[in-house]
């Protein structure tokens, strides 16, 4: 009998897994709590935007090969593997990561694994929670029926969530019993030959702690070198193409400007930093409180930088705001820093206008008090500043003559290093980027 998979929680990371893996050939059921989604992804219909996605799931859906439920009973009935790929927000008003949606999940399931089945944990979380999980699954599962915990760290990317779902750096997976290792190199078997790191739970599950607090830092050292570029009179663009050919550093990641956003790297850090402190081992991520704190430098100083620009105050002044997703080909607006420069704007008696290619939905939800538009041109028209605070491709291929033809005054900050300043120079522009003079 083939492997049966289960994906368990149909975020950005449970679709893109359960429909790759669909596609590699397993039968896979995927399960959500919230039935409304449930019903959309039965009907070929993503709730988010993913570069690939929607033919895989489309695909999947057709074979038969995927389906979708909230019955937990069905799942524990089907599966011999279950990933479960739910959330680990950042908990309000504190560091610590919230993983009550995986305890939760592993209550739900647990009584009803009936038979030998191998539970494996793909979320990020602090680590000491497979332990702690891998305990309640013995305890809650039927006696001697053989369910086992396994933990299996996620890296993708979202915007290339399929491509790094299908080819992997590598594979991370934490195990207890030579069984469940064979049983994850079985379903990764597909994907051929890609480095596969076999260890304990707890490595496994500091490995993507280690990995999101490496990028981290690696990009808030880069926007701490703009801050001494920006009081020496220095050009960080050329300093990080320097830098990059030492293969040493590389480099990627090493774009300064806004700073990072997104549903991972921001809150993953502080949950990295919260739980060494529980384990007493706090002195040792010290530093990450520095690359939170220079990431958010990057907001605020992109907000006095469009202030200067506007004369000194935003009374008054029209500020046209190009991007609003956490990063390019994205909808997710999560911690995104183009909407918290925007909406600091607009606190500070900004008129607003935002505009973003896909994730204006997702932005008028969260920031409602803002207007938006449906161009770039028609974010502009009438601007006294134009910021950019997203690279997408489109903005960067924006004709400075045609936006100039628009705006009130031509003055932008390039938040993202992402345009040519000689070229909008030439146009007339009053041109303004972060880390450069
Ligand atoms: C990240 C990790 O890359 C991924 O491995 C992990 O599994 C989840 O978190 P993601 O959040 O999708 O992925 O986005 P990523 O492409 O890493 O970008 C994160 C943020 O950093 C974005 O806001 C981006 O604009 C910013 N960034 C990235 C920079 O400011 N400079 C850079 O050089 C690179």
């Amino acid at each position: 009998m083939p492997i049966r998979l289960t994906v368990i929680g149909t975020g950005y990371l449970g679709i893109t897994h359960a429909a790759c893996m669909a596609d590699l050939g397993f039968e896979v059921l995927g399960l959500d709590i919230d039935a409304d989604k449930i019903r959309r992804l039965q009907n070929g219909e993503l709730p988010i935007h993913e570069e690939g996605l929607e033919p895989l799931l489309r695909r999947g859906l057709e074979s038969g090969r995927l389906r979708f439920t909230t019955s937990y009973e069905e799942v524990a009935a089907f599966g011999d593997v279950h990933f479960m790929c739910l959330g680990t927000p950042q908990k309000k008003g504190e560091y610590a990561a919230d993983v009550s949606q995986l305890d939760d999940a592993v209550e739900a399931l647990a009584p009803h694994l009936g038979r030998e089945c191998l539970v494996v944990g793909k979320s990020t979380v602090p680590v000491g929670t497979a332990e702690r999980l891998a305990a309640k699954i013995q305890r809650l599962a039927p006696a001697g029926a053989g369910a086992e915990l396994a933990w299996n760290p996620e890296f993708l990317r979202e915007g290339f969530a399929v491509q790094d779902t299908l080819e992997p750096d590598r594979i991370v997976i934490g195990v207890r019993s030579q069984k469940a290792e064979q049983t994850l190199r079985e379903v990764y078997r597909p994907l051929g030959e890609v480095p596969m790191v076999v260890t304990d739970f707890a490595t496994a599950e500091l490995v993507k702690s280690a990995a999101n607090a490496f990028l981290a830092t690696k990009i808030s050292f880069i926007n701490a070198m703009a801050e001494v570029c920006e009081a020496a009179h220095a050009d960080v663009q050329q300093l990080a193409t320097a830098l990059s050919y030492d293969d040493r550093i590389g480099g990627r990641f090493l774009n300064a400007g806004l700073g990072f956003g997104g549903g991972c790297l921001p809150k993953d850090i502080r949950a990295f930093m919260a739980r060494a402190g529980e384990l007493g081992a706090d002195q040792a991520l010290t530093f990450l409180r520095e690359v939170d704190a220079i990431n958010m430098r990057r907001r605020a100083r992109m907000v006095d930088l469009a202030r200067e620009l506007a004369g000194g105050s935003f009374h008054g002044c029209t500020v046209g705001v190009l991007g609003a997703a956490f990063k390019p080909n994205s909808d997710d607006i999560r911690d995104s820093p183009a909407l918290d420069v925007a909406a600091t704007i607009g606190q500070q008696g900004g008129l607003v206008s935002v505009y973003d290619p896909i994730a204006l939905d997702n932005a008028r939800k969260a920031h409602p008090e803002l207007s938006y538009a449906t161009s770039a041109a028609e974010a502009a028209r009438g601007a006294n500043v134009v910021l950019l605070l997203t690279e997408w491709n489109e903005f960067v291929q924006l004709d400075p003559e045609e936006l100039g033809a628009v705006v009130a005054t031509r003055k932008i900050v390039d938040g993202r290093n992402a345009l040519d300043p000689a070229r909008w120079r030439a146009a007339g522009w009053h041109y303004r980027a972060l880390g450069r003079p």
